[in-house]
């Protein structure tokens, strides 16, 4: 029977609370602390700073990586473990449980261009506030933060507004928080508090802004991260006036003052809280909805089962690894995948460890709530090995118990999202484009569309065909590439034939199409196949094959290619041997791309 007590928020900065309970899985104990020491090192460590981090034997680290990378969460690299993106599936599963994102990030989008500023959502979690969007603009001369960064609230705009609904047992552990760590070190994602700093002197100070902010409906930050930043928090309701998270709006004091600010901006901030409360009351309740921990309804029976609208990636070549491994699948085929991985890994891949990750891959849009069973059934775990991880994941805070109902806390942001929300196509390609290369024996290559030519954005080389040497940054008219006719046959109709029109096509060699006609059949022929082979037509003896990578809507967003000596294989040799190998890492990179592009805007150069 899942405990019915309701999990107290506690010290957020901390990783777990006291002596695990006798029932928790010890190797998931450590699955998470190696996570977590990733996540606060920024995302990449040697396996042997891992071991002195986290105080593990090494022979525990490797089995621990080992699984982790198995299940594509990290990458092994030589020495190093680097976190990778589809470890965002965990924080996705507890935003798509919350709503908000999917439902006010327009919004706050909208707010950051029209005030050119930086806006960001936060929620509550525990005596610090964490970050569920970041949308940023004017990216200079401040700090910013990531989606997942977990700030003191009192050194913020959002946490007096939060603060100001606290029980006196929450400002005792605030309290107590602080004068446990009066440096702030338990928050990896703030400067530590200094002496000169501006932080805030003790609870009166923090407990004066919380009553104000709940007279007047706002808070600022004057500098208590650091110098310079400034923000405006305002709260944002559910229809039954619970306050949901904090809208805030973060600016410097080149351009405000912490007066100036709420004087400038409030009338804007108001009416975009407006618009998402409204929002809020549209989208109605859901069946779990996105009510703070510890307050929902459980989910009906019925719901859909997990994965649905991620593709589920077709394979994982790990770095340095010769053949691709297959992925875990959607927990529903979980229990065949792990038998799998244990047989063929052994000792090396630890059962328990997977399993229970996995469980926080239960919940999800419509599933914010889950009993014990509903969890069970959705990963298709054994009741007693479901109940077992749950008991883990609530005593590491990830998972709050309410009513024999289970709910992923903000903490699981905390897994791998400040650092991976941040990464970009070029470094989600750049392993995968190794990989490709190691197998085809030629280069591979990541480009965008930049005016009327393609630009490198990743490369690995294996030699040099070419006569030019390409580096990152390197331009070539798009209509003699392989990549470019991709990008070029992935626009609009429209905007590919204006495209077409204003370009002049000059023979680059003897082989390259410079009649307009022939150059619009070659892109419906692209688009129809989805392919473009371009031989000899930037440069003489130089062969290329392209293919497009398409983000989450299906827009054509870059394009990777193979690029070869013309000798080295004919033309049908090419399509029939690279282009297969082409089009399956540039499906992982895609799966890798959707995870992380989820909630995350990951920007394509
Ligand atoms: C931010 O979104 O970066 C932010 C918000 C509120 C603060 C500080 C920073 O008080």
């Amino acid at each position: 029977m899942p405990p019915s007590r309701t999990t107290p928020p506690g010290a957020a900065g901390q990783a777990a609370g006291g002596v695990p309970p006798a029932e928790a899985v010890a190797p998931l104990l450590r699955g998470v602390a190696v996570l977590r020491t990733l996540t606060d090192a920024g995302g990449t460590l040697s396996l042997s700073e891992l071991e002195r981090a986290t105080g593990l034997a090494r022979s525990t680290v490797d089995r621990v990586t080992g699984t982790l990378a198995r299940m594509g969460y990290l990458r092994l690299d030589g020495r190093d473990a680097a976190l990778s993106p589809r470890l965002m599936e965990l924080g996705n599963s507890y935003l798509a449980a919350l709503r908000l994102p999917g439902l006010l990030d327009g919004y706050a989008e909208e707010l950051a261009d029209e005030l050119d500023e930086s806006v960001s959502l936060a929620v509550p979690d525990g005596d610090g506030i964490r970050f569920i969007h970041q949308a940023t603009r004017r990216r200079t001369m401040s700090l910013s933060f990531r989606i997942g960064d977990l700030l003191p609230a009192e050194r913020t705009a959002p946490g007096p507004v939060f603060a100001a609904d606290w029980t006196e047992a929450q400002w005792a552990r605030w309290a107590a928080r602080r004068d446990a760590d009066p440096e702030d070190r338990g928050f990896p994602g703030v400067p530590p508090r200094g002496r000169d700093g501006r932080a805030p002197r003790g609870r009166d100070d923090f407990a004066g802004r919380a009553a104000r902010a709940r007279d007047r409906g706002w808070a600022v930050d004057d500098q208590l991260i650091e110098p310079g930043l400034i923000a405006l928090a305002l709260p944002v309701r559910d229809p039954d006036g619970r306050v949901v998270c904090a809208l805030s709006v973060v600016s410097h004091t080149s351009r405000h003052s912490a007066d100036s600010l709420p004087e400038a901006l409030l009338p804007h901030v108001r009416a975009t809280v407006a618009a998402m409360e409204r929002e809020l009351g549209e989208a109605g309740p859901s069946p779990a909805g996105y009510t703070p921990v510890g307050g929902g309804t459980p989910t009906p029976a019925g719901y859909t089962p997990v994965g649905g609208g991620t593709p589920t990636p077709a394979g994982y070549t790990p770095v340095g690894g010769g053949t691709p491994t297959p992925t875990p699948p959607a927990p529903a085929g979980l229990a065949a995948w792990t038998g799998a991985s244990k047989q063929e890994l052994g000792r090396e891949f630890v059962e328990s460890l997977a399993r229970g990750l996995t469980v926080l891959t239960a919940f999800g849009e419509d599933r914010e709530a889950l009993t014990l069973a509903a969890v069970a059934r959705a990963t298709g775990l054994a009741r007693a090995t479901a109940r077992r991880a749950l008991i883990t994941w609530e005593h590491l805070g990830y998972v709050a118990v309410a009513e024999g109902t289970f709910r992923l806390t903000p903490r699981v942001l905390a897994l791998g999202f400040p650092p991976l929300s941040r990464t970009t196509l070029p470094q989600i390609a750049t392993p995968h484009l190794a990989a490709l290369a190691r197998r085809v024996h030629d280069s591979a290559s990541l480009a965008v569309l930049a005016g009327d030519d393609v630009q490198y954005t990743a490369r690995v080389a294996t030699s040099r065909i070419m006569s030019v040497n390409i580096t990152l940054g390197t331009r070539f008219p798009a209509y003699a590439t392989s990549m470019g006719r991709v990008l070029l046959a992935g626009l609009p109709d429209a905007e590919r034939a204006a495209r077409l029109a204003r370009t002049e096509l000059r023979p680059l060699t003897p082989y390259t199409l410079t009649r307009r006609r022939d150059l619009a059949k070659a892109l419906d022929r692209v688009r129809r196949e989805g392919y473009a082979l371009v031989d000899e037509e930037l440069e003489e003896g130089l062969r290329s094959i392209a293919v497009p990578v398409r983000d989450r809507d299906g827009e054509v967003v870059a394009a990777v290619n193979v690029a070869m000596h013309s000798s080295r294989r004919s033309v049908a040799e090419c399509v029939a041997g690279v282009l297969p190998e082409l089009r399956a890492e540039v499906a992982r990179i895609e799966a890798d791309l959707h995870v992380a592009g989820r909630f995350a805007r990951i920007p394509a150069a």
